[in-house]
């Protein structure tokens, strides 16, 4: 595991002085994965989404930002020494902090001792935009997977991306909830640009609809679109994938919810990205809710 490790940041490393000497700005793109509800299967469809990105050949990092919650090392079956709590205490540069999991994807771990971060210096907030401003010129993608909950965090989270994934599941509950966080973040966001993803359908034909449904509504009373990401099939796959602790990608590559989600992958790609001028700088200020002294 530590050879690994250390393997991993020498690539990085030597990738990140390549691109250096080239171009250095690459349209990364921002994406956060949230939810109304909890427990709609984010998590997992952020781990296996990001897997299928990678297997369409886009370079992604998976960002566990699930405060106090944080269990995406858990499903991949690893222990990550380094989490986003070193990044911020100044404790490790990011690249040192980029673990290694299972088919070869970077993540960075959530970690514990969360709470402290809402205490973070402007000096250590500054460092870690800085960080991160950097790990651009390695990625295609910087995926988050965030925690439930209809939280000024999620709002803020969701502002500071160049776009997010709703994920819901056709229950009413789960799109009532869906719903009123699209209507909370677009109440102070605006410009913020979402794309629906509906997990555990029954078939494709339930998850058009649920996201018809919802598009429909978004429309008539937000003034915004919620165009479809793809659905997921409810696949007994996912719960054994989870037991074993291995991605259900990995485990069961030809289950529907593998296929599914490759499919909602590579339909993804094809959708013209958000809105690209948009800068990540300053991302963790955002976030955070501070204004940044440039
Ligand atoms: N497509 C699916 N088919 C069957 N079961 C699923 C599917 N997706 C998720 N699940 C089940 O739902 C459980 C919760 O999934 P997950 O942890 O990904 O949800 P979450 O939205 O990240 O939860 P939280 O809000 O707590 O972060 C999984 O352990 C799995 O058993
Ligand atoms: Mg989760």
């Amino acid at each position: 595991m530590a050879d690994q490790a250390q393997a991993l940041r020498d690539l990085i490393r030597r990738r990140h002085a390549a691109s250096e000497a080239a171009e250095p700005s690459r349209a990364t793109r921002i994406v956060t994965v949230a939810s109304g509800k909890g427990g709609v299967g984010k998590s997992n469809f952020s781990l296996n989404f990001a897997l299928s990105l990678q297997k369409l050949g886009r370079k992604v990092l998976l960002f566990d930002a699930d405060i106090g919650m944080a269990n995406l090392d858990v499903l991949m079956g690893v222990s990550a020494p380094y989490s986003l709590y070193h990044l911020f205490r100044g404790e490790r540069p990011i690249r040192d902090i980029v673990q290694l999991g299972p088919g070869g994807l970077h993540f960075i771990a959530g970690g514990s001792g969360f709470r402290e971060l809402l205490h973070l210096s402007e000096e250590q907030l500054q460092q870690a935009d800085r960080e991160i401003e950097r790990l651009q010129a390695d990625y295609d993608f910087i995926l988050f997977d965030t925690g439930a909950g209809l939280s000024k965090e999620a709002e803020r989270f969701i502002g500071a991306s160049h776009e997010s994934i709703i994920v819901t599941t056709p229950e009413p509950t789960s799109i009532t909830d869906a719903y009123a966080l699209v209507k909370m973040v677009t109440h102070s966001r605006p410009d913020a640009s979402f794309r629906l993803l509906v997990n555990r359908a029954a078939d494709e034909r339930e998850g058009r609809d649920t996201a018809e449904k919802m598009d429909l509504a978004a429309r008539r009373f937000l003034g915004i679109g919620l165009p479809f990401g793809g659905s997921v099939a409810d696949d007994p796959h996912v719960g054994k994938a989870v037991r074993r602790q291995t991605p259900f990608t990995l485990a069961y590559p030809d289950c529907k919810a593998s296929r599914d989600v490759l499919a909602a992958a590579r339909s993804y790609l094809e959708l013209p990205a958000g809105d690209a001028s948009r800068t990540v700088k300053g991302f963790f200020h955002q976030w955070f809710n501070r204004k940044r002294n440039l």
